[in-house]
């Protein structure tokens, strides 16, 4: 059975609520009831509010045949002899144990229990108080954790945070934390369909008051569940073809389907030098799987990509409805015969992975960079719109980066946050380190590591049900035209 386990990283947290969180968990069907639950367990329980959105997640997790878990990070640290405070902490309505809690020593055996639930899990949730924007110092231990023992490597990883304002970091905190994760090797996703952004995103302050916020606990949910079902399809492609994890040309015949990988460079210059560093680098990689994988480069420097011109409504339903029974025609309303772009779809509609190359140098005079990335990306919106057509695909960031430029330099996490939103599966950034000319790391065991992976995935998806996924336009502070909300389409 798929097991899933929330870590929750609220000081706040009386450390002593498993069985509260998971009761919640397990006893709600719906965010209503959960809400109700949490209420009445809010009179004799204390409950911090992102242990009420870890519930959230957990129930959803739970929904799709789940074992879950939680464990509160508080535990792992061991309680103090004194007080830091010379005051009684339950006036501020606080936990009496909390000025006990010795943030800087762990429990040993409480960590044994940590490590042994990550290893024993298939995707992990982390739900965390924002504290300045990022995660709290309790909920970074994870990471710190898994990082030194590289224990998140192909687990499915999903985060939940609550901030006490709107925009008060929920989302940059969930970003940081997934990036960071996919950086450990975990198999990284948001919330999926219908807004696909970064995980949970919540508002509430005094402890209790998450369960106002009905939409953010609803974006928990759906974190919980789209964790869930990322580890469903890897577990599904391991044991589907029975293979240790890596496959080369003469590895397992049963293996018949060839591996598509589709790297597209969207940033170059005129001479082709990133282009040329992604053929070297694929051609060894090429030789290594033989007909196990396909690797197709598409260079984007030399065609034409027409900027979104940002439809009210897209994709364009008068054009869809013309093929009613083509609904995955073509549909951005741009037809211009030298714009690239339902070539490019069409592409990557075929692909079993994705590679986004940029680049980051230093431009001297005239030798300057083309940049095709974010005119791209943007035109990508009604792939995403006609019900993520990118559902579950694998994408990552190749990225050239000289280790002394700076005007391009975070351009891998700019392709975790777009990309995330196509409702895919992010995976480790491959990154080439380049200076004056050299090449520091060549990405080789990176993307390796990138394509071992998207073949797990993708054996994954064909073992797997297509489920129901729809894109909505509308909803609150969302757009006002709704025909695109009736319409649905079956994802793998
Ligand atoms: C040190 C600290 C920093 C905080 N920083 C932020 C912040 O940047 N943005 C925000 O919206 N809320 C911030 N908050 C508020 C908490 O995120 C909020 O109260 C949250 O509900 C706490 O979750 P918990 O009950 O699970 O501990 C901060 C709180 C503390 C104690």
């Amino acid at each position: 059975m798929m097991k899933i386990v929330a870590f929750g990283g609220s000081i706040r947290s009386t450390g002593k609520s498993e069985s509260a969180v998971l009761e919640l968990a397990t006893k709600s069907n719906n965010i209503d009831e959960l809400i109700k639950n949490a209420k009445q367990a809010l009179e004799s329980t204390k409950l911090s509010n992102s242990e009420i959105t870890a519930a959230a997640a957990l129930m959803g997790a739970r929904q799709l045949g789940a074992e879950i878990s939680y464990f509160p990070l508080r535990k792992l640290f061991k309680v103090r002899e004194s007080s830091v405070v010379d005051f009684d902490p339950t006036k501020l309505k606080l936990d009496s144990d909390i000025p006990y809690v010795d943030t800087l020593s762990m429990n040993n055996k409480n960590l044994t229990r940590l490590f042994d639930t990550i290893k024993n899990s298939d995707g992990v949730i982390l739900s965390t108080p924002v504290y300045f924007g990022d995660r709290s110092s309790v909920a970074n231990k994870l990471l710190q954790l898994t990082a030194q023992n590289n224990m998140l490597k192909n687990k499915s990883f999903g985060v939940v945070s609550v901030g006490a304002k709107r925009n008060g970091g929920q989302e940059t905190a969930n970003i940081f934390s997934i990036y960071e994760a996919t950086a450990q090797g975990a198999l990284a996703v948001g919330n999926g369909p219908k807004t696909c952004q970064y995980g949970g995103t919540v508002v509430a302050g005094d402890t209790g008051r998450v369960v106002d916020d009905v939409w953010g606990l609803e974006t928990c949910y759906a974190t919980g569940k789209r964790v869930t079902q990322t580890a469903q399809i890897y577990q599904k492609g391991l044991s589907a073809a029975n293979y240790s994890h890596t496959i080369r040309k003469n590895d397992n015949e049963n293996i018949v389907d060839t591996f598509k990988l589709k790297i597209l460079v969207t940033m170059d210059y005129r001479d082709g030098r990133a282009l040329a560093t992604v053929k070297q680098l694929t051609s060894k990689l090429q030789k290594e799987y033989g007909n196990k994988a396909d690797v197709q480069i598409v260079e984007l420097i030399e065609s034409d990509i027409f900027r979104c011109i940002a439809c009210n409504i897209c994709p364009i339903p008068e054009k869809m409805d013309k093929h009613p029974t083509k609904i995955e025609k073509y549909a951005c309303i741009i037809e211009n015969k030298s714009d690239k772009l339902n070539e490019i779809r069409e592409t990557l509609l075929d692909a079993d992975g994705i590679l986004i190359c940029s680049l980051n140098d230093i431009e001297r005079g005239h030798d300057t960079i083309i940049s095709r990335y974010q005119a791209f990306v943007e035109r990508t919106r009604f792939i995403r719109r006609n019900n993520f057509e990118l559902t579950n695909v694998p994408i990552s960031s190749l990225f050239i980066n000289n280790i002394e430029a700076d005007n391009n330099s975070i351009l891998d996490l700019k392709t975790m946050v777009s990309y995330i939103r196509h409702n895919s599966i992010i995976l480790k950034p491959i990154k080439v380190v380049t200076h004056q000319g050299n090449i520091l790391v060549n990405g080789e065991d990176q993307m390796r590591n990138f394509i071992d992976t998207a073949m797990v995935i993708n054996q994954g998806r064909k073992n797997s049900t297509p489920i129901e996924v729809n894109y909505v336009a509308g909803g609150d502070g969302g757009y006002k035209d709704d025909r695109l909300d009736q319409s649905s389409s079956k994802r793998i």
